[in-house]
């Protein structure tokens, strides 16, 4: 894969065109971006679930700007090809229209990611607007919005109701005027996700838990391997226990240390005679 073409707005939009669907997972740090690139992903987003995946907070609320810099900066040098999104934390782009583009060029400048990612739905299209207009791509975030949580009453199934529906189609339709080029829909009905994605003109339409009708998929990639031990979403499908494999290896090493029967010669290094004998003749000195 180390010969992959850089993935750009135009790769992702031609597949969008082609009807191929645009694969995205979360990623962290440098070994997992690593890996992401050499599986030929498309997206990586360096998501503020990192405060919960990474840091053990119990929300994404206390990720600050200097945390995201950190991770996306590392994603970046594993990733150098895939399409890498900064997500922007709690209270970096809700306060104003200038915060927000501030925020998203320190994004831009310091960690060399692709796109920024926001949550919120027409409230936040002047947001959009501006940070677009200041040459930054950036990308909405609709239905289950984890910086919202508690005002959504918990992580939940979002625009379940017609009413509920009818707003977030509203809000889709604001961010795709407002100059986003892709939106996530977050745990809602899958004919919902259907419908919005039927009537994006300019945008791409991702989904994370809202079925199969977008132009791709998101998951978190803890979840995909039994890394998260405080519980795994109805929406995730484990593809392999690495949690368990980790485990196991940290359960061996602790054994082995205890029995000594780690390090063995071949993990460490010896000292020719000659030299360990001069080095007791310098210290006797
Ligand atoms: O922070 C994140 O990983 C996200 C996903 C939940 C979409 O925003």
């Amino acid at each position: 894969m180390s010969d992959r073409k850089k993935v750009t707005l135009t790769t992702l939009f031609q597949k969008m065109a082609n009807g191929e669907p645009i694969t995205w997972l979360t990623g962290y740090d440098y070994p997992t971006a690593y890996f992401h690139e050499q599986a030929g992903i498309d997206m990586i987003l360096v998501g503020d679930s990192l405060g919960m995946t990474m840091l053990g907070y119990d929300s994404t609320l206390p990720v600050t700007m200097d945390d995201m810099v950190r991770h996306t900066a590392a994603v970046r040098r594993g990733a150098p090809k895939a399409f890498v999104i900064g997500d922007m934390p709690y209270m970096s782009y809700q306060p104003s229209v200038e915060t927000a583009i501030r925020s998203a060029g320190r994004f831009m400048a310091e960690t060399g990611c692709d796109a920024i990612k926001l949550e919120g739905g027409a409230e936040m299209a002047d947001r959009i607007a501006g940070i677009v207009a200041a040459g930054i791509p950036a990308m909405g975030h609709l239905g289950l919005t984890p910086q919202s949580a508690s005002a959504l009453g918990g992580f939940r199934l979002q625009g379940k109701s017609a009413l509920q529906a009818k707003k977030i189609v509203d809000d889709a339709k604001a961010l795709e005027k407002a100059g986003a080029f892709c939106i996530l829909l977050e745990l809602v009905p899958d004919r919902l996700c259907q419908l919005i994605t039927e009537r994006a003109e300019h945008c791409i339409i991702m989904s994370l838990g809202s079925g199969p009708h977008a132009h791709g998929q998101l998951l978190i990639y803890h979840d995909l391997f039994g890394l998260y031990p405080k519980f795994t979403p109805r929406m995730a499908k484990v593809y392999g226990n690495a949690g368990e494999v980790i485990l196991n290896g940290v359960k061996a090493y602790v054994a082995e240390v205890t029995s000594g029967a780690f390090p063995r010669p071949e993990n460490y290094f010896g000292m020719k005679d000659e030299e360990y004998q001069e080095l007791l003749n310098l210290l006797e000195d």
